[in-house]
């Protein structure tokens, strides 16, 4: 039985099916196909597809799954699956970029469920959910090689998503309207050392600087924390 790390097992946590309902889940970007085998073995869902374009995760899909309730499929992301064939998606260890690529290419195949770990720019996926007509549900921190990040959207079709009401708007979409409002250890340790790490590029622009403005603002008005201490900052 493959071990999940921190990670994969908060993201196994987060695909939760009401009892007596069919649960297919989709694994997009499977590569050793662990998640699958251990949501199978665990019970907790009733069929697995793995979707690998890659020949050789293709074939570490494979060989991991054999003989389980999955379906490996060798295919550039939603185009190996058809409607309504999966009741919950996961894709895991990609680019904010990459996800929502795969997402926005077959709209009407996104089942209701989706669980997303981007290991980066997870403000576009946030976006995504918002555009698409999903609810951002919870959000949850993994702490492994890097902090990762996992969200749980769910389809409303509402044009708003209520987690966004009320928050800094551009700061919830870079840094999570749960995860903010929670304010867990692990989090705010997070933003003080991308805190730290951004207030020492010069120059700095775009992106990091989109990112250093609303960590100021988060943490401006938030519980007190200590801030690191930056010499030539007036505080
Ligand atoms: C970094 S690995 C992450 C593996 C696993 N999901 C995890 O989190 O441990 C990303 C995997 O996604 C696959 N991948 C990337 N783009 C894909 C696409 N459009 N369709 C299917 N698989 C894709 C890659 O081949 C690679 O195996």
């Amino acid at each position: 039985m493959p071990r999940l790390d921190d990670r994969l097992k908060t993201v196994a946590r987060q695909i939760v099916h009401q009892a007596n309902q069919r649960n297919t889940h989709v694994d997009i970007g499977s590569d050793h196909g662990h998640l699958l085998k251990a949501l199978l073995a665990a019970g907790r869902i009733d069929y697995g597809i793995a979707i690998e374009n890659k020949r050789v995760p293709f074939q570490n899909s494979t060989k991991t799954l054999r003989g389980m309730k999955a379906d490996v499929r060798f295919a550039d992301g939603l185009s190996g699956l058809q409607v309504d064939e999966a009741d919950s998606l996961s894709i895991c260890g990609m680019g904010g970029e990459s996800m929502v690529k795969i997402l926005a290419f077959h709209p009407d195949r996104v089942p209701k469920l989706v669980i997303l770990q981007p290991n980066r720019r997870a403000d576009l996926v946030r976006r995504w959910a918002m555009q698409n007509g999903y609810a951002l549900i919870d959000e949850q921190i993994a702490v492994g090689h890097w902090r990762y990040v996992i969200l749980r959207f769910e389809k409303n079709d509402s044009a708003r998503d209520a987690c966004y009401e009320s928050v800094d708007f551009e700061a919830a979409l870079l840094f999570g309207p749960h995860l903010i409002e929670r304010w867990q250890t692990e989090f705010v340790v997070g933003l003080q050392e991308e805190y730290s790490y951004l207030k020492q590029l010069k120059p700095i622009a775009g992106n990091a600087k989109k990112r250093l403005d609303a960590i100021e603002r988060i943490l401006s008005s938030s519980p007190a924390v200590d801030l690191p201490r930056q010499p030539n900052r007036a505080r």
